[in-house]
């Protein structure tokens, strides 16, 4: 199949190698000229700048001009296509959650006008892979019909891979949700999937437009949903009542197999691209059919009250006053394994931190402190001057009263020996992901420890 993947973000990269891979010919279009010159010279590091996904540089090496091509001219490249994946950004109103759907329009309506003027009128689908509203496919019928667009059709195929993991799920994925109105649609998008359409273990599922859509809201508000169960009730429970071990808690309670492991590790709330935005944006869909958004909104507020309540209760319950002192934060990108900084907790973190009157922040990150820089640039806010940047955990330690442990990078859990090497008591310890098992003998050698899920520590 000839496919066209426009939006080369971590979406359409992603899925434009991938396919690559299943020898469909491919071609990833952007209207950055910049990004795709970089892309097509196949280096790694020219690729990690905007995407760094474990996996995918090999990919892009392995397929570049052989099945995978780069191009910023879609007239050059749309003849004889059959598919056409819009990855496009579908951004929030910061007013009221809704998505905006502003850029989505635009770059459907340019792309009409090219496809329009095609030689080869075969049928041709496009297919909506970036998270957008239910009712969108709908829409974009609308403007490609507005435009005189002949023979085509709309498909909703929505993503649903994790940042880190991408390549693999993307190679193996739980399912694959195609929502289409015509039988000639499925049929082009089962040549698109044809590795995936009998597999055993994937369920591939063909379902109307709507619904598609729908399910990958319901997904990632059911996600999120979960994870604030768990900060807002299990990690409470271990924070306020003498004795209760969270991490026992947590181990018995996903004993059962109806209940998951996944997302019961209490944290300072979750961050990313998608969870947040998602929500609110469904939020928002309902509240227009008139549909109570309690639950919703509860799940919501319990995972942004999540990402700087340490600090609170650094200040309520351990009586830390954080004025003129030296703070590290470690760990900065949402999560570990990735350099992508969209709604981290960790921005919040630095910033109540300033606002508490900090004098200095030491920020380590094994990944992200390019990302960082850009986030905390100080014609932003002339507060994140403050801020200091480090190569190593150890070195962002040096001459600090406190740190912020915000990500679960795997090499925090090794953390108590260099803290003990580094800082001398009185120094306070906030864990926002509890990575820190030996604990209690640092506790024993003088050091305050706070952690989500625990009560406060002192020596
Ligand atoms: C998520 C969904 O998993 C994916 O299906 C969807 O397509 C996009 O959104 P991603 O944003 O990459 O993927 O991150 P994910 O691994 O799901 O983690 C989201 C946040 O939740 C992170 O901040 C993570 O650290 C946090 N988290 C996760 C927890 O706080 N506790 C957990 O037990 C699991």
């Amino acid at each position: 199949m000839k496919i066209i993947v426009v939006g080369t973000g971590y979406v359409g990269l992603v899925h434009a190698a991938v396919c690559s891979e299943y020898g469909h010919e491919v071609y990833a279009y952007d209207i950055d000229e910049n990004k795709i010159n970089e892309f097509s010279t196949g280096q790694a590091e020219k690729i990690e700048k905007h995407v760094n996904e474990p996996g995918l540089n090999n990919i892009i090496r392995e397929t570049l001009g052989k099945y995978l091509f780069f191009s910023s001219d879609l007239e050059s490249i749309i003849e004889g296509a059959d598919a056409i994946f819009l990855c496009l950004p579908t951004p929030s109103n910061p007013v009221d959650g809704s998505t905006n759907l502003g850029f989505y329009d635009a770059a459907t309506a340019d792309i009409a006008e090219v496809v329009k003027k095609r030689k080869d009128k075969r049928r041709v689908v496009f297919v909506n892979k970036s998270t957008v509203p239910i009712g969108t496919a709908r829409h974009l019928k609308d403007i490609l019909d507005s435009h005189e667009v002949q023979n085509f059709g709309v498909a909703s195929n929505p993503e649903f891979l994790a940042e880190g993991t991408a390549v693999v799920q993307a190679r193996l994925p739980d399912r694959v949700v195609i929502g289409c109105e015509h039988e000639e649609d499925f049929k082009i998008l089962r040549m698109v999937y044809s590795q995936f359409v009998n597999h055993v273990r994937i369920k591939y599922i063909e379902t109307t437009l709507e619904t598609a859509e729908a399910i990958k809201y319901v997904a990632n508000t059911m996600l999120l949903t979960y994870i604030s169960f768990w900060n807002g009730v299990g990690a409470k429970i271990g924070e306020k009542f003498p004795n209760v071990k969270i991490d026992d808690l947590r181990i018995g309670v996903t004993a059962d197999d109806r209940i998951s492991t996944w997302g019961s590790f209490v944290s300072n709330g979750a961050g990313g691209s998608c969870f947040g935005k998602d929500i609110a944006s469904l939020i928002h869909q309902l509240r227009r059919v008139n549909v109570n958004t309690k639950m919703l909104e509860a799940s919501y507020e319990v995972n942004e009250y999540q990402k700087v309540y340490l600090i609170e209760r650094a200040i309520n319950e351990a009586g830390y006053k954080f004025n003129n002192k030296n703070v590290a934060v470690l760990g900065l990108a949402f999560k570990k394994h990735t350099n992508d900084m969209r709604d981290a907790s960790s921005i919040k973190v630095i910033e109540s931190l300033l606002g508490k009157g900090v004098a200095k922040i030491n920020a380590y990150d094994p990944l992200a402190i390019e990302t960082a820089k850009e986030t905390f640039e100080p014609s932003k806010n002339i507060l994140f001057e403050k801020i200091d940047y480090f190569q190593t955990a150890k070195e962002a330690i040096k001459g600090t009263d406190a740190l912020f442990i915000y990500s679960d990078c795997e090499e925090f859990r090794g953390l108590s020996r260099t803290i003990e090497e580094t800082a001398k008591p009185p120094y306070l310890v906030m864990d926002g992901r509890r990575m820190i098992p030996d604990f209690e003998e640092m506790i024993s050698r003088g050091y305050s420890y706070l952690a989500v899920g625990s009560m406060v520590m002192k020596p």
